[in-house]
């Protein structure tokens, strides 16, 4: 992990924010004595993080050339290039203005000369098996972080084997490091028992490259921008909503586009979540995307009476942006299970954050994905609020948050997880005392800004 990222200049007053490195570890120091905060401001976040790869994704394997405007400059996209280019596409200096990507065509991935090495990056891994195990001949090896080795594969492994693919991994073909020898795949309707838009995006870019048509059923909608952006690169794709099906039919002319990336509405929820808990906060955050299939976090901070609004909704590139705009106010207590799970996956820990400050207990369930994410976000949620006070009991698929309990400022720990550093720091921000969160430049990963922000907020 990059611990460069871009740091603040730390000559704040007063000094409320800071780092320090610690063993090759940034560590941020929330110092809550000073005069008592509220968040006030108009702030963008950075750009969709899995609208960015996909774009990189589909740019590198089209015909002709693709723009992307509003690009995530965090850790994981990076990933995502640099296997790109290792793999023949020509991806220019990463930027947040314009990256252009030369496709080399639909088929064309080259065998790279080293391992491919998906970092801290579920998406680039999942999705990227399903491109390598299509390209028949080629021989790949694929690795990540210690994290991301510690993560199920064998969820895309599974019913890429059932379409014909040969990947070999670790524990039984379910860990990388993995070795993949390219094959020409087989049309199949897989039946996903998990709802992941990674799973089912591994198989729709494996179904590119397979004679007439591949199906992925899922249990609940996941996200899905992968269809959206394989539309819009002139793949043909069908969508079944009440079986929650998509299909895609193989080798299509798929041509490079301009991608304009909104902002990230998983970056949005610290912001949102802050903005409702902090007494006489109130926050504009620009350019968001709102998906549908991304604004379970929305709907649920409704229910538990966050005033938020959605200001200028607008549809950008394919994709629906608006502005949100959060002021502080007393939240209550909620149920979060079911099929909005997958809507708001990524928000849970940041929900956790908001459920400790809401009137009632909140249970969170149906959300056993979380313990194999970048880490146990479950575990980690639990186990680091509750050193600040909180008081949360840990079930096996989600967590039972009593709230309105005040909490203290800790020690605490990232688990190296990006949402769960950025969790940390808004609890921090709203409990008393000092904190300290450890590994706190995971945050790069998603959100290279983050501290930046989070400082220039506080003044
Ligand atoms: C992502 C899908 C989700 C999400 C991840 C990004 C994507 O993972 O948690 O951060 O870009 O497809 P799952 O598909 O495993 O739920």
């Amino acid at each position: 992990m990059n611990i460069a990222m871009s740091l603040p200049q730390l000559s704040m007053s007063p000094p409320i924010i800071s780092l320090k490195t610690r063993e090759n570890h940034q560590d941020l120091l929330i110092n809550q004595s000073s005069s008592p905060l509220s968040l006030q401001g108009t702030i963008t976040v950075p750009g969709d993080k899995s609208i960015s790869h996909r774009a990189l994704m589909l740019g590198a394997i089209a015909s002709g050339e693709t723009t992307i405007e509003g690009l995530l400059l965090g850790e994981d996209p990076i990933s995502t290039a640099n296997c790109f280019r290792a793999m023949g596409a020509e991806i220019s200096p990463l930027n947040t203005e314009k990256v252009t990507v030369k496709g080399i065509g639909l088929g064309n991935l080259i065998e790279p000369v080293d391992i491919l090495n998906a970092g801290n990056s579920g998406t680039t891994i999942r999705l990227m098996l399903g491109l390598l195990s299509s390209s028949p001949g080629h021989f790949f090896t694929v690795t990540g972080d210690e994290s991301l080795r510690s993560r199920p594969m064998s969820r895309v492994i599974k019913p890429l084997q059932q379409m014909g693919a040969k990947i070999w991994g670790r524990k039984d073909n379910s860990l990388a490091p993995l070795a993949i020898y390219g094959q020409q795949l087989q049309p199949s309707h897989y039946h996903s028992p998990i709802a992941s838009a990674q799973v089912k995006s591994c198989i729709l870019l494996a179904g590119l490259s397979v004679e007439g048509k591949t199906t992925v059923t899922e249990p609940a909608l996941s996200r899905d921008h992968s269809e959206r952006m394989l539309q819009a690169f002139g793949a043909n794709i069908d969508i079944d909503k009440e079986t929650n099906s998509v299909t895609i039919t193989g080798y299509p002319q798929l041509q490079g586009q301009k991608v304009i990336v909104p902002g990230d509405i998983s970056s949005a929820a610290f912001w949102l979540v802050a903005g409702a808990i902090i007494p006489g906060s109130e926050l504009l955050i620009e350019n968001v995307g709102v998906n549908p299939t991304r604004t379970g976090v929305l709907e649920i901070l409704a229910m538990m009476g966050a005033d938020i609004q959605q200001q200028n909704q607008r549809i950008i590139a394919g994709e629906p942006v608006a502005d949100l705009l959060v002021r502080h106010s007393q939240l209550q207590a909620c149920t979060i299970a079911g099929d909005v799970i997958p809507r708001l996956i990524d928000e849970i820990p940041i929900l956790a954050v908001a459920a400790v400050f809401a009137k009632g207990t909140t249970v969170i369930k149906d959300a056993q994905e979380l313990r194999v994410k970048e880490s146990d976000r479950l575990a980690a949620m639990a186990t680091q609020l509750n050193l600040m006070g909180a008081k949360i009991t840990e079930l096996p698929d989600g967590l039972e948050i009593v709230g309105e309990t005040s909490l203290d400022g800790a020690m605490v720990d990232s688990y190296t997880d990006h949402r769960v550093a950025m969790s940390l720091a808004i609890a921090a921000l709203a409990a008393s005392n000092n904190t300290t969160i450890y590994r706190a430049e995971a945050a790069s990963i998603s959100y290279p800004d983050f501290v930046p922000t989070l400082e220039r907020l506080c003044n």
